[in-house]
């Protein structure tokens, strides 16, 4: 036996239903415009000293850049502010401006890879940093289930959570620097669990003629690096130019 009231509802309530959905759709498939590699580490609250380190080299812009134009798609290995103060003193701001652009470079790879992917890729990685032959830059992913850990042959790190996801970006947390050989080969890694009394940001000021200070002069290296790098940009150009064949 049908009710027709019953059935004049189930219609109502069906096609309310349908116009729920439509509206609570429509808001989220608005374009957001291109993603913001900056904005997006400052909502995760913990990557001042990396955003600072992007934004002095320039890598930021590099990278919103590349996400704009990209099909395949980006993955930047974000390390926390715990993991830059847990570095020797002095380990980031003993290096030049283009080592510090690779050490960036070699956080970012210039692919997308989801968790799963990494489980499946064949070791070193390919980073933004360039040669991944052995005592450059090579970066090793190791998997059990859907734990990762990067080795770079200075030192390890795990990657702890996914700090963005979007079809061409995908950004993850990590608990170490990575540190390329090509950088740090000669110089001994530093020990990961050995406590440090002495923490980067705790270094007093006026101690040293050089700034050691991570925190310090990651905000004075922003003023006054960029003409250095512009040059020798433009000098790396004109030799490019000139050598070639
Ligand atoms: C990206 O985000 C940062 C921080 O929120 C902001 O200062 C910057 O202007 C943004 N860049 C673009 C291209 O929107
Ligand atoms: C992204 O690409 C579009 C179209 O090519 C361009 O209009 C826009 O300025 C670009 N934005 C950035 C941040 O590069
Ligand atoms: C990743 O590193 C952690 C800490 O060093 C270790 O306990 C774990 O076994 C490693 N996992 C893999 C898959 O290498
Ligand atoms: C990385 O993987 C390659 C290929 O398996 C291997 O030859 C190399 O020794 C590995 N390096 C490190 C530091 O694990």
């Amino acid at each position: 036996m049908t009710n027709p009231l019953f059935f004049s509802f189930f219609l109502l309530f069906i096609f309310l239903l349908h116009c729920t959905k439509t509206s609570a759709q429509a808001p989220a498939a608005a374009p957001s415009g291109p993603p913001n590699i900056t904005a997006i580490l400052e909502k995760g609250g913990q990557f001042t000293m990396f955003i600072r380190l992007l934004e002095s080299t320039q890598q930021d812009d590099q990278i919103n850049t590349q996400l704009n134009n990209t099909n395949q798609g980006l993955t930047v290995f974000a390390p926390t502010d715990n993991a830059f103060s847990s570095l020797k003193s002095g380990t980031v701001n003993s290096l030049s401006d283009q080592e510090k652009v690779s050490l960036v470079q070699f956080h970012v790879l210039p692919t997308l890879m989801t968790i799963s992917q990494f489980q499946t890729a064949s070791n070193p990685l390919r980073t933004q940093a360039g040669n991944s032959d052995a005592g450059e830059y090579p970066l090793n992913v190791t998997t059990s289930g859907n734990q990762v850990n990067l080795t770079t042959g200075v030192n390890d790190a795990t990657v702890a959570n996914t700090v963005f996801s979007s079809a061409n970006l995908e950004v993850y947390q990590v608990d170490n620097v990575l540190l390329p050989l090509d950088i740090f080969a000669a110089s001994p890694a530093p020990a990961p669990s050995k406590p440090e009394k002495d923490l980067p940001a705790a270094t007093p000021k006026g101690s040293s003629t050089d700034d050691t200070n991570v925190d310090t002069s990651a905000a004075a290296l922003s003023l006054n690096h960029r003409a250095p790098t512009v040059l020798t940009f433009g000098v790396a150009v004109l030799a490019a130019v000139a050598f070639r064949p």
